[in-house]
Order: C-alpha cells, then structure tokens, then sequence
C-alpha cells in the first residue's frame, strides 16, 4: 500500500511516500480502508521530531484519525464490522496510508450522509470542545472566550457555547477575515491574539478554554470574572511561563480556579457517546466542520506546510 512516512526529521520536505506491506489486524483490531485522513497539529510536532525522546523514530508512520470501510477484523472482533463506513483514532501513528488498523474500541459507525472528511474534522477534536466546557462547569447566560478558536477543537467549542445559551462567545483570531468565519459559527465578539478587541468587547471571562497556552496564557487568567473557571487544553502557542501559578494567586480573591483537561481522561463509552451524537449532529447540518483542504496523500507535506504556516482554519484532510 501507498503510505506517508518521516525519512527525516525537520521541515515538512523531510516527509516521503513510500510502498509497504498492509498491516494485518490484530486481535481486538479491525483493519480500515481510507477515505479521509485527518491531518493534526501533533503530526508536524512528531516530523520536527520534537517528540524523539518519546520513542518516535524516523521512519514514523504518521497520522492518528482516519475515516474509511472496514475491510477485515482480528481475532475477538464481531465480524458485523466488516463493510462498515467508521471513523477512527489510529493512535499516534499508522493514519496516513491506504490502509490503517485500530483497536475496536476506538472505532465509531459513521451515520449515513457524512463525508470521511467531515468526520476526521469533528472526531477527534469534538470530543475536546465538548468536555472542556463540562469541565469549566459552563453555564447558560455566562460569559465564554476560547482562545484560539480557528482551529478544529476550537470551531466546536464556539458552537457549543452558542448553542448552549452562553451570554457572549469571545474568540480570539489573528484576522478579521477568520474572525468573520468565527461570527458565522457563533462567536459574538472577536479579540485579537493578545485579547484586545475595542471598546465592546466584555471585560472579563466567565469561561476560558485555551488552546494556545504560551506567554500570554497569565494575562488571560487576568481577565477572569469572580469563580471564573480556566481550562487549558493545548499549546499551540508553547508553554506558558514558568510562574503563571503567582498570577493565578493574584487572582485568589476572585475564587477562580485553573485546570487542564485532555479528552485521554473521558471514559471510553462516553467519548464514544458523544462522538455518536456529534456525527449525527453533523449529518444533520446542526453542527458544522470545516475542511481547510483536501489533498492527495502525497501531497501530506503541501498540507504541513499549510499548517507550519499558520495557514489553516479548519482542519487538513487527506485522500488515499
Ligand atoms: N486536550 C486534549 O484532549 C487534546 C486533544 C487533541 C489535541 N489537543 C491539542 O490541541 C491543540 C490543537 O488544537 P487545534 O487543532 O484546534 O488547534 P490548531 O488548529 O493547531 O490551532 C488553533 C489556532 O490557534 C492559533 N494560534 C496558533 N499559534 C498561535 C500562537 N503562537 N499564539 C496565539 N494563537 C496561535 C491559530 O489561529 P489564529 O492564527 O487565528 O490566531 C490557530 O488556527 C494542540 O496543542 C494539541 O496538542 C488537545
């Protein structure tokens, strides 16, 4: 099969397509004949190979969430599967290829009516936009910003609280254009990357879900209403500084609260649950994707580069 591999670590040219074997599912596995690869900021983490003290080698097979039909299960896996239309989560490797195993349990029925491309926009990072605002508690009436929401977790998450009654949906973005495309979704305020938006925006958060971190995340935490409650879940941005924990003190009188939240901390039925609904949701139109792009999947290092760039609202998708 036609696959995607890292030959060498560092720019998106270090990226090479290769022939290999197929893999055989395993037991508890079922094996996936793509349609749609999902293209992660994770991926380019991996190819800078940032990630080498982790285990990741040259030679990686990249890619972690795929859609496609089941053509063949492994010992232990009801063989109903076979035929089905699925999304996928592939681990961190082993997506960007013609075909791609996965355990059973990371493996979702795609309703009819939504494109592979739509499902690896929404399967991995819906799940993410959905608990992170469970996990701030969010309520109707109050008062949401999501900090770098032109990214896939971060165009669910804005939906979410629109949908959810939130009294003001704040985004930040780095243009008018993407901010536009953000008040389209649901967002009733635009910031520029640092926060500053002009003389209506709200002053301070109910609600924050980060996805950039990095040095501005402590003037962020700032910006909390009293009992605001802030939940970080990436750094797309970097890490933030070291002493963020003595701005959060500063913030001790207005009782707000700090916390990180990864989706690896859901138990499984009920990110299978959500991801069930979401993609009906999204069938139905009552829940939108957005696809950036959609390439060959030799044309994965177009798609990084797009991304190194800052280029992508949205999520990349490659076609096998
Ligand atoms: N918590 C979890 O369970 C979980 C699961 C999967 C992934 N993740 C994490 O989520 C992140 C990826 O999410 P995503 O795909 O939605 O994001 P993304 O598309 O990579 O980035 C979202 C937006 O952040 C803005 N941004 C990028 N660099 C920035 C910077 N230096 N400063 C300020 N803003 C910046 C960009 O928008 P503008 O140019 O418009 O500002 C970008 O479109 C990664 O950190 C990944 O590790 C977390």
């Amino acid at each position: 099969m036609k696959a995607v591999v890292i030959r060498s670590f560092g720019g998106p040219e270090g990226l090479r397509t290769v022939e290999m074997p197929a893999p055989l599912p395993g037991p508890g596995q079922v094996l996936i004949a793509t349609e749609a690869i999902g293209v992660g900021g994770v991926d380019a983490v991996i190819r800078r190979g940032a990630l080498a003290a982790y285990g990741f080698r040259e030679g990686h097979l990249l890619g972690s969430e795929v859609a496609g039909t089941v053509t063949a299960v492994g010992e232990g896996v009801d063989a109903s599967w076979t035929g089905r239309r699925v999304w996928a989560f592939t681990g961190l490797s082993g997506g960007y290829a013609e075909q791609a195993v996965a355990r059973v349990e990371d493996v979702v029925a795609l309703p009819d009516g939504l494109s592979g491309a739509d499902a690896v926009t929404l399967g991995g990072s819906g799940v993410v936009a959905r608990f992170a605002l469970e996990k701030a508690r969010f309520a109707p009436g109050e008062t949401v910003l999501v900090r770098g929401a032109a990214g896939s977790i971060g165009i669910t998450a804005v939906q979410l609280a629109a949908r959810g009654g939130a009294g003001a949906v704040v985004v930040t973005t780095s243009s008018a254009e993407r901010g536009a495309r953000l008040r389209e979704l649901g967002a009733t305020h635009v910031l520029d990357r640092a926060g500053n938006g002009g003389p209506d925006a709200p002053e301070g958060f109910d609600v924050v879900i980060d996805v950039v971190g990095g040095t501005q995340l402590p003037d962020f935490l700032d910006a909390l209403n009293a009992n605001g409650r802030y939940v970080a879940v990436g750094v797309v941005g970097g890490e933030p500084p070291a002493d963020f924990g003595a701005r959060l003190m500063r913030g001790f009188r207005k009782s707000v609260s700090f916390a990180t939240f990864s989706s690896d901390t859901v138990p499984e039925a009920d990110r299978r649950a959500v991801r069930e609904e979401q993609f009906a949701q999204a069938a139905r139109g009552e829940l939108r994707t957005v696809v950036h792009a959609v390439l060959p999947l030799e044309r994965a290092a177009e798609a990084h580069r797009a991304m190194d760039a800052g280029e992508v609202f949205g999520r990349v998708v490659l076609t096998p």
